[in-house]
């Protein structure tokens, strides 16, 4: 890549925004200007990036001009209102909110299972969901060899999703339960210090909530396969980083354990972590400050003819955010700008 691009963080000041800004560092991206972004609560804010502080400026619909590449971390009214401003002057949007995943003239990405989406982008790429990106990434490879009939998850979901005013709730519950003080309940609706919840964002017409039903529809999307069946069950944990998910699988070609470790440890993005007569199986915090997406506690499933049972574990910051976002940029700077 010899290119250098202009690009913008839109978010830079939250859990996801920041992350993007030093996975752009980290990965060298082909940066020649960076212009750092949120709302008027951040001005007189300064970042680093490279070791240089870089003031943040306002967010307004001038921002974008002559600008190349923008990654939109600031919720879904930010994106459903300002990437198509964006995208109109020129500048491509990889957008981490769910505010465009489902569109179809929107292609929804993780490079290492349908990089080829990011031909058709009309100005606005989406990044999907964390626990979706985590999920296809182990399963992709499975589906390729004896195609997935059905999937059922449940997640055990970081407080970092939900962004930094989350990990400050649980940091400061459990310092006040530690402290016997009351404890204050803002972000989330019960306390998440010493507890979980089976509640991720909102409740939905069918029972599930909207998280849940993320995991269905952008699974298939990414997978390219509507025939795909998907139950999720998304719990909150009190984690900060990295989700962990129990998935069961159904195949329509038998596969084994043995099978599924040697396949999945050749392929993109993943490390078998998978020994228990050593007692090892990846979790949280192995997981955490990483981009690999670790996969453990693989089995039969033994309830049915072809199945599988594995445990998926990832940053949900990096891979499942910030670093899958500038994988696209990757791949966007080197063949489509
Ligand atoms: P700010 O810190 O100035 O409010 P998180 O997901 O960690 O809560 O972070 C959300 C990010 O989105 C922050 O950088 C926040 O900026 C930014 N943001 C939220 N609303 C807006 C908005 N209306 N315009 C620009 N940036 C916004």
């Amino acid at each position: 890549m010899s290119k250098l691009f202009d690009v913008a963080v839109v978010g830079a000041t939250g859990a996801v925004g920041n992350q993007m800004i030093a996975c752009l560092e980290e990965r060298n991206f082909p940066v020649k200007t960076l212009k750092l972004l949120a709302s008027e609560i951040s001005i007189g804010k300064k970042l680093k990036y490279k070791g240089k502080d870089i003031p943040v400026e306002v967010l307004s619909e001038n921002s974008f001009d002559g600008l190349q590449i923008a990654l939109f971390s600031a919720g879904g009214g930010t994106s459903q209102k300002f990437a198509p401003i964006a995208a109109s002057k020129g500048c491509v949007v990889v957008d981490n909110s769910s505010a465009w995943r489902m569109d179809p003239e929107v292609p929804l990405v993780v490079p290492e299972v349908n990089p080829h989406a990011i031909a058709r982008h009309k100005g606005i790429i989406a990044n999907p969901n964390c626990s979706t990106i985590q999920m296809v990434v182990a399963l992709k490879p499975i589906h390729d060899v004896a195609r997935i009939k059905r999937i059922v998850v449940s997640t055990y979901q970081a407080v970092s999703g939900t962004g930094q005013k989350a990990i400050n709730e649980l940091h400061d519950q459990v310092t006040a339960i530690m402290n016997f003080r009351e404890v204050e309940t803002k972000v989330y609706h019960r306390q998440i210090a010493f507890n979980c919840f089976p509640h991720i964002d909102v409740f939905l017409e069918n029972d599930y909530t909207k998280e849940e039903m993320k995991m269905v529809n952008e699974t298939r999307k990414i997978m390219e396969d509507d025939s795909i069946m998907v139950a999720a069950t998304a719990v909150r944990v009190p984690v900060f980083y990295s989700h962990s998910e129990a998935v069961n699988i159904e195949t329509e070609k038998k596969i084994s354990p043995a099978e599924v470790r040697e396949l999945l440890d050749r392929s993109p993005g993943l490390r078998v972590v998978d020994d228990p007569k050593d007692l090892i199986y990846p979790t949280a915090l192995d997981a955490t400050g990483g981009d690999t997406t670790l996969v453990g506690r693989i089995r039969e499933d033994i309830s049915i003819k072809n199945g599988i049972v594995m445990w998926i574990v990832a940053d949900n910051i990096r891979k499942g955010a910030a670093t899958n976002a500038v994988q696209i940029a990757e791949i966007l700077a080197e063949k489509y700008l």
